[in-house]
């Protein structure tokens, strides 16, 4: 095989999917610890640190104290070439967090052991399921105290509909957490309060039949506690099936403490083991293989104005096959040109490195002088396939725009058009008039200023936004079977189009959407558009 296939498989690609505060920081900190990429946890970009590390690409970011746009980290772990991917929460959530989804190959789904699944969590998982991605649990924040284990198990399987296998099982939590039992290897690891930012302490095994050790160690009531509750779990929790695990009908669970650094790394052990090289992906010639095909990358992300004084914007292509060597020439296909790409890039946290090679797997991030767009692939000069597209997210926000200084009517269609083809918002235009109104959807609200503030500085245009109570938007996937004029819709519902002419519809609220299915027979509804 190709001499690039070893350096392709030990590439293990994911994103963290967490509703904020589940501790999806915490964590991706001490999985880098792991892999020596910092020697303090915290110091890439926990939150204290965040208002010096970001960078000032938009005033917007500082004066927040946060990265409007997210990045990648590369690292090595016991011989494993690791990207993490990072999904932006808070209020910096936006179509940059669905996205970074489209090119990763799995994702960890972090869980706040006291809350359960919320709703951040809830969204992103959808965009895993779309994919069909394997997603692992890490049940965090065990050293607080916990939710049942079983509810918390049985709320992952009704709330998101995927069936759960513990890989370990914790004993106790807050005060009384004491460890973990290791289901495979058949044995307790007890819970030593570990320093905060150090490796993983010491940590003491014992088989579980060695009952008396465990009563020892543990106490008789959670020694007790503890060979009931892996009775009745050995009899009822699914078996453990890697294919299923890789489908994403499965996920395994870890249960630990990200802070106190009690179970990351046998969750990260784990996770490597089941977890998948490089995916193959959907091209318009069919599947290509990493490993089988020369080099080829799709655009997910584009990032605009990172450097002020020079308005350049960044491409993030994540590679999908072969190799990329800097000097190489390659197509982009949408645009029918062959080029050299320009100061190719790994973005580690806020630093920027220039890179010579990289593999299928990894993200890069390049110079992007207006030519790219979201989706568009970049393959060998002599091929001239295209990858599928990337969906569009259904925005959840909406507002009407209208410039202050109607004069200026041109600059104003042209930034929204741009910061539109960036992907940062969604424009639509009432059914049955032009442009003159404007309708902008945003997935987070953060976009909004982000809008605003650009339009004013790139454009010199100022805007007036009034909020519209629309939360929910759907494309009509069979709209040329359906007759616009004739549905019948609920007196919330709007009609609008996109800039293609695509129908779409607003609701206010979801149970309009179900009406509108209910009264309008043969209508397909769908919450992910597509380019
Ligand atoms: P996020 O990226 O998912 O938003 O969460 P992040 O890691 O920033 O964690 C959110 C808060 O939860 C932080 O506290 C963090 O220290 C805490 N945390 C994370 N993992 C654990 C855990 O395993 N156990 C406990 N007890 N706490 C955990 P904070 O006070 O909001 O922030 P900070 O000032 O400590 O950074």
């Amino acid at each position: 095989m190709s001499n690039y296939t070893e350096e392709i498989n030990r590439r293990r690609t994911f994103a963290i999917i967490s509703h904020p505060d589940a501790g999806k920081t915490t964590l991706t900190e001490k999985f880098l610890l792991y892999g020596g990429a910092i020697n303090l946890a915290g110091s890439v970009k926990g939150k204290a640190t965040a208002r010096h590390a970001v960078s000032d690409w938009m005033q917007i970011e500082k004066d927040r104290g946060i990265s409007v746009t997210s990045s990648v980290l590369q690292f090595e772990y016991d011989g494993y070439c690791i990207n993490i991917l990072d999904t932006p929460g808070h209020q910096d959530f936006s179509e940059d967090t669905y996205r970074t989804l489209m090119a990763a190959d799995s994702a960890v789904m972090v869980i706040d052991a006291s809350k359960g699944v919320e709703a951040q969590t809830r969204k992103l998982f959808k965009v895993c399921v779309m994919r069909k991605i394997p997603i692992f649990t890490f049940i965090n924040k065990m050293d607080r105290e916990a939710r049942d284990t079983f509810e918390l198990l049985d709320d992952i399987e009704k709330e998101l509909g995927i069936a759960t296998c513990p890989i370990n099982w914790p004993i106790g939590s807050g005060k009384g957490f004491q460890g973990v039992y290791d289901r495979e290897k058949k044995c307790v690891i007890a819970y030593s309060d570990t320093e905060k930012g150090t490796k993983e302490g010491t940590s003491t095994e014992i088989p579980i039949q060695d009952e008396e050790h465990l009563k020892e160690l543990i106490g008789e009531d959670a020694a007790d506690k503890l060979l009931g509750e892996v009775e009745l779990l050995d009899g009822a929790s699914a078996e453990f099936d890697l294919d299923e695990v890789q489908k994403g009908n499965l996920t395994p669970v870890c249960f630990g403490s990200a802070l106190t650094n009690f179970g990351v790394e046998i969750f990260l052990k784990h996770f490597l083991k089941m977890t998948t090289t490089p995916l193959p992906r959907k091209a318009d010639i069919g599947l290509i293989n990493p490993t089988e095909h020369e080099f080829s990358a799709f655009v997910f992300k584009i990032q605009a104005n990172m450097n002020k004084a020079h308005r350049d914007r960044i491409a993030f292509m994540r590679i999908c096959s072969g190799k990329f060597d800097a000097n190489m020439e390659v197509r982009h296909v949408q645009g029918n040109k062959v080029m050299r790409l320009s100061q190719p890039q790994q973005i580690m946290a806020d630093e920027r490195k220039i890179l010579n090679e990289a593999y299928a797997g990894d993200i890069i991030g390049v110079f992007d002088p207006g030519i790219f767009s979201i989706g568009d692939t970049l393959c060998m000069p002599k091929e001239k396939f295209q990858y599928e597209g990337i969906p569009t997210f259904a925005p959840e926000h909406f507002a009407r725009v209208r410039q202050v200084d109607t004069m200026k009517r041109k600059q104003f269609v042209k930034g929204v058009e741009q910061i539109a083809q960036e992907g940062a918002i969604q424009i639509f235009q009432e059914f049955n008039t032009g442009l003159e109104e404007i309708i902008v959807g945003v997935v987070g609200v953060l976009q909004f200023d982000v809008l605003k503030y650009r339009l004013e500085n790139e454009y010199n245009v100022e805007i007036r936004l009034e909020n519209l109570p629309y939360e929910h938007i759907r494309w009509i996937e069979n709209k040329d079977e359906i007759d616009l004029a004739k549905l019948s819709g609920t007196s919330d519902m709007k009609k609008v189009k996109d800039m293609k002419g695509n129908p779409l519809l607003l609701f206010v609220n979801s149970w309009s959407i179900g009406m509108t299915l209910d009264r309008n027979k043969g209508l397909v509804l769908t919450e992910f558009g597509r380019n």
